[in-house]
């Protein structure tokens, strides 16, 4: 039986990476991209799905109900796959109202259309940061998906109240839904105010490369491409009413990935500008993937080596993409967030 997926927030990074994927692993199903386009979202990210007749477009809100309505009335999507949301923690911090909206409301909104067109499946990316953070002096310590959520920021705040709502609605309504929550993605796509791009484009353009505090806290990165592939995995053989744990036992310091990518481009260490902390930063993050290997048989493939090194290349040769980003409404926020100093 043909499979139709509703991809929500895939003019972004994971998400367009995701769209990417499917259209490549699977023959079988065909992909409707609902986005708003947000200053997250980019149509340019998904120029190489366009002419794909599996492919189809639709620029709306998530959380306007009767658009939403007409698309699942239109495309009769099989599964629901949810990237939509605000994903900045910084700007979440800034600016709070419109995370509880787009990722607690967006998500409800989408879930009352699936079971109103009775869609098999309704998928919830979430993150690792719902479960707020672990000391940096117990590596022994992990996330596991029992793990009690402690979310931080507004961000991580509004993505635990979507999960929570996800499985109230297994319950309630025998809705069938899945979530992973995975740790920090890094690869192509990624706007450039998360710490990798910002990172890679500043250094490009000899600006200040700023961290935050002392550059201690630890991240767990994983290669855009194994996300998906997880993602992929979850929706193919996740159960229902699941949460599954995704990341690369890859944790490092943000101070040594800003050095990393000093050296991958051949620029200085001393670009680097230590600045004031984020509010309420998250100390580590560190997940304990052993559910989604068990039950799923996923594993990452890409090693950190590798996949800066091919995340760096990409930058290098797609400066048209993240240029024309920066040169808009961007510069405005970068000026807010980081003032004259970097
Ligand atoms: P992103 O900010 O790059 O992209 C978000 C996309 O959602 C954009 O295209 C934007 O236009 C769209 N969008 C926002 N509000 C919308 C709305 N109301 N209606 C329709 N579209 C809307 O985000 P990302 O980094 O690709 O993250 C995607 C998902 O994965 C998010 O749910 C995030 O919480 C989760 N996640 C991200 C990471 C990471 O490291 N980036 C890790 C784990 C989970
Ligand atoms: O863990 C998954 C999460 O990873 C996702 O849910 C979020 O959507 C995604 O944005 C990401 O959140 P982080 O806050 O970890 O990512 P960010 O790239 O903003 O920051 C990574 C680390 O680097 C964090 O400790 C803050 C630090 N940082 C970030 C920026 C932008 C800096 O030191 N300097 C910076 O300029």
């Amino acid at each position: 039986m043909k499979k139709t997926w509703l991809v929500t927030g895939g003019a972004g990074f994971i998400g367009g990476n995701f769209i990417y994927h499917i259209l490549s692993a699977h023959d079988d199903v065909d992909v409707v991209c609902v986005d708003s386009l947000t200053y997250a979202g980019n149509l340019s990210t998904l120029a190489g799905a366009m002419n794909d007749p599996r492919f189809a477009f639709v620029r709306a809100d998530i959380r306007d109900c009767d658009a939403m309505r007409g698309v699942f009335a239109e495309h009769k999507p099989t599964a629901v796959v949810n990237f939509a949301a605000e994903s900045h923690v910084d700007r979440s911090i800034k600016d709070p109202g419109i995370f509880i909206s787009t990722n607690v409301t967006g998500t409800q909104v989408l879930m009352d259309c699936c079971l109103e067109f009775g869609t098999e499946r309704f998928h919830q990316v979430s993150t690792d940061e719902v479960y707020g953070d672990l000391p940096l002096d117990r590596p022994d310590l992990f996330f596991t998906e029992d793990t009690p959520l402690d979310p931080s920021s507004p961000y991580s705040a509004s993505k635990a109240a979507a999960d929570l709502l996800a499985l109230a609605y297994r319950r309630t309504y025998g809705l069938n839904v899945t979530i992973s929550r995975c740790s920090n993605n890094y690869g192509p796509y990624q706007f450039p105010e998360k710490l990798i791009p910002l990172t890679i484009a500043n250094a490009l353009e000899g600006r200040r490369l700023p961290v935050y505090g002392k550059g201690e806290n630890v991240r767990d990165w994983l290669y855009v491409e194994d996300h998906c592939r997880a993602i992929d995995a979850v929706i193919d053989r996740g159960k229902p009413g699941e949460v599954y744990n995704i990341g690369g036992h890859n944790e490092m310091r943000n101070i040594d990935i800003v050095k990393k990518i000093c050296n991958l481009l051949g620029k200085p260490h001393d670009l680097i500008e230590f600045v004031a902390d984020r509010k309420g930063h998250d100390l580590r993050y560190a997940i304990d993937p052993t559910k989604a290997k068990r039950e799923l048989g996923w594993e990452p493939k890409t090693k950190f080596v590798d996949g800066i090194k091919s995340t760096v290349e990409w930058y290098l040769s797609h400066e048209s993409w993240w240029r024309e980003i920066i040169s808009g409404e961007y510069k405005e926020y970068y000026r807010k967030m980081y003032g004259g100093k970097s």
